[in-house]
């Protein structure tokens, strides 16, 4: 099923999510329908927040929008145990965030504890265009959006684009 996307700035964007018990058969719905919606929308990624659902949970596929093969994560209460100093600047975008991008800068490896699909706790190392998305999607489950990296002067910018934006296509 696909769902419905909130917009910045919509207050449940900015909620701190909570922590999934168990991965059964309700949040295996959940990520599939993350999925769909993320598919849908033409993203990489998307946390539960985004779709209104106050609940750790976050979808990816790296390879969204090429030619390759789906590289698809389905994460429960993801965690970054280890962050390197070393860090990547990269450009974003959000669909909670439309028509806007700009970079970041961020850690470049990660180190991820998560529940996967099937309950499994699982830990990975994370660099790359992963080490950028993960922590993009952990900051949604913590009420954090990209342009909060950004200068407060951008910032303004932004939140006017976005007060035009749902002038012409009310959200
Ligand atoms: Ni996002």
């Amino acid at each position: 099923m696909i769902l419905h996307i909130l917009k910045e700035p919509d207050p449940r964007l900015r909620i701190k999510a909570k922590a999934v018990e168990k991965v059964d058969d309700e949040i295996r719905q959940l990520m599939d329908d993350m999925l769909e919606t993320m598919y849908n929308n033409d993203g990489m990624g998307l946390a539960a927040p985004q779709v209104g659902v106050d609940k750790r949970v976050i979808v990816m596929d790296l390879n969204a929008g090429t030619n390759e093969e789906p590289l698809v994560f389905c994460m429960a209460n993801p965690e970054v145990l280890w962050a390197s100093t070393e860090t990547e600047t990269t450009p974003q975008g959000c669909l909670s965030v439309p028509e806007v991008h700009a970079s970041v800068t961020r850690p470049a490896k990660v180190n991820i504890r998560y529940l996967d699909r099937n309950n499994q706790q699982l830990e990975i190392e994370a660099d790359g265009v992963l080490a950028t998305c993960v922590q993009h999607e952990i900051d949604h489950l913590n009420g954090v959006l990209f342009i909060d990296y950004l200068s407060r002067l951008k910032q303004e910018m932004i939140q006017k684009k976005l007060k035009k934006l749902k002038k012409f296509h009310p959200i």
